[in-house]
């Protein structure tokens, strides 16, 4: 497909859901689901890469998410290295960035240690970044942003009436992203039309979109497809 380059979004977030469902409808354990969407990941991750979206935010696994049957939570645990074990060589050829957002001090010890191993191999590359959500919630993102403003009102090191909404950006885990902070376009397959406590202060003005496809079988097109509905909406802003 091809799309015009003025009309992409800077920043496409997706909440990649129905990994389970695509294995029940297989009569496969739910765990070859997220084994099956790894790999979607991959060629997402390819095609934004390819046009050159400046940020993709994937959702791997949410502050609920621990809530889940233990071994379920294993297997996501150890995803990470099936992913970049394999992927990482392409990510460098490719120039991507990888980042987190989420708490990855939770995160058992070989996970933590994958992410940082591939933070830091790919730290000075130039192109996509793609940022996984990784024990991330919105909630707790917030909460912990509160807790370390209050903490420097009470240290006399700001003023409360310093606090508005540029200060409250650069206390979330998405400062970093600086003006790309903030999604153009959030993507959820499996058509479930729900936020799940992801980005809920950065998506305030994104534009949605929502696909039946369970994950495991979303592909390119399909991101085109979606790239294309975006390219028509016009965003307001609250204005006319
Ligand atoms: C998304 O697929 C992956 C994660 C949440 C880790 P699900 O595992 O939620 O799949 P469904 O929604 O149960 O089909
Ligand atoms: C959202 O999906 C989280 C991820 C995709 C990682 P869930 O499947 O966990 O969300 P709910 O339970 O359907 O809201
Ligand atoms: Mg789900």
């Amino acid at each position: 497909m091809k799309l015009n380059p003025e009309t992409l979004p800077n920043h496409i977030a997706i909440i990649m859901d129905g990994n389970g469902r695509w294995a029940k409808k297989r009569y496969l354990p739910r765990v070859a689901g997220h084994k099956k969407g790894v790999e979607t990941i991959k060629e997402i991750v390819i095609r934004c890469n390819e046009l050159k979206i400046k940020v993709l935010t994937i959702y791997a696994f949410s502050t609920e998410n621990w809530g889940r049957p233990k071994e379920e939570v294993r297997y996501l645990m150890n995803l990470p290295k099936y992913f970049f074990d394999d992927y990482l060589p392409k990510l460098m050829e490719n120039n991507i960035k990888v980042q987190t957002i989420g708490n990855v001090e939770q995160l058992p010890d070989h996970t933590k240690n994958m992410m940082r191993e591939a933070i830091q191999k790919t730290k000075n590359n130039t192109g996509l970044i793609l940022n996984i959500s990784l024990n991330y919630g919105s909630h707790q993102e917030i909460t912990q942003a509160v807790k370390q403003i209050a903490q420097k009102v009470k240290d006399n090191q700001l003023e409360i009436d310093s606090i508005d909404e540029t200060l409250i950006s650069q206390h979330l885990e998405t400062a970093n992203l600086g003006e790309y902070a903030n999604p153009d376009l959030m993507i959820r397959t499996s058509g479930e039309q729900r936020l799940s406590n992801f980005l809920l202060w950065q998506l305030a003005y994104s534009e949605f979109c929502f696909c039946d496809k369970y994950w495991p079988d979303f592909t390119p097109d399909d991101l085109d497809l979606a790239l294309e509905e975006y390219a028509n909406r016009h965003r307001r802003y609250g204005k006319l």
